[in-house]
């Protein structure tokens, strides 16, 4: 497969020739590979596939539009415009994930729940560390731009990386054994768009999964419509179900709890 850019269709006519078919992951020397392509049909910031027959974009229309889109050099997943990474305050793409693992205190010992897993990028970098990652996607729209997506590859190459694909975390999280997890990276949507995920319910439920002293790092987002305060909000619930709030994080706009 090949991937293109309007960002490199214009560095290919203008002439160069070092560059990367596969959204930054890889530099290459290009003779012909790219001799007869539609690089004209390559518009907008789309990301574009080319399977050797056809061009498509990296896209599917399901509920919304679900797409790849370049940031800083890397692939980023947007539903509806909205950005699914946290990327504005940080030099990289991968810089949250790693933030997010590195105040988890993710080891090798560690059993490790990701309940969102979008592209995987924070299931990849825990799977650096951790044993046995779990990663849970509801949408198939989702599992098709990790599949596509040349840097989620770890995510389906991996080991020690299980994806559970096309299942609700919630009802994932219904039928799992207590005490199974040490850490756990709550990544959801916005608070607006999938409020179940922020419930007392979802919540308990998740204490119920993990060890006593177990960590878990909660993206919350920062304030919401008529400036609530969300961060506020989930930490006094969080509070009730079984978790003591460590540290309300304003840079990774997420909170760090612990199963008591
Ligand atoms: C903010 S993104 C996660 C980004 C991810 N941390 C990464 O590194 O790419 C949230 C993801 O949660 C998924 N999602 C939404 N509701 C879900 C649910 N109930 N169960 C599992 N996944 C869900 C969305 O489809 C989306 O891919």
């Amino acid at each position: 497969m090949i991937y293109l850019t309007g960002e490199l269709v214009e560095k290919y006519k203008n002439g160069e020739r070092e560059l990367s078919l596969d959204l930054g992951r890889n530099v290459t020397m290009v003779t012909h590979e790219l001799d007869g392509l539609p690089l004209d049909e390559v518009r907008g910031d789309f990301v574009y596939a080319w399977d050797g027959k056809e061009l498509w974009k990296v896209a599917v229309f399901d509920d919304g539009l679900y797409r790849l889109r370049m940031m800083k050099g890397k692939p980023i997943l947007e539903i509806d415009g909205l950005r699914m990474h946290l990327v504005k305050d940080f030099k990289d793409v991968f810089d949250y994930s790693k933030l997010v693992v590195r105040a988890l205190r993710i080891r090798q010992s560690d059993v490790v729940l990701d309940t969102c897993m979008g592209l995987g990028y924070t299931a990849i970098a825990a799977s650096k560390k951790a044993d046995k990652v779990t990663a849970i996607e509801l949408s198939p729209a989702v599992l098709a731009m990790a599949k596509w997506n040349p840097w989620s590859r770890e995510l389906f190459e991996r080991k020690r990386i299980e994806v559970i694909g096309e299942k609700d975390c919630f009802d994932y999280i219904k039928d799992a054994p207590g005490g199974k997890f040490t850490k756990i990276i709550h990544d959801p949507p916005r608070f607006s768009k999938a409020g179940d995920l922020y419930s007392r319910k979802f919540y308990t439920e998740l204490r119920r999964v993990c060890k006593e002293g177990a960590l878990m790092f909660h993206y919350v987002g920062s304030l919401g419509k008529k400036k609530r305060n969300i961060m506020g909000e989930v930490a006094a619930r969080l509070e009730e179900c079984g978790w003591k709030v460590m540290k309300k994080d304003e840079r990774l706009q997420g909170i760090l709890a612990k199963a008591v």
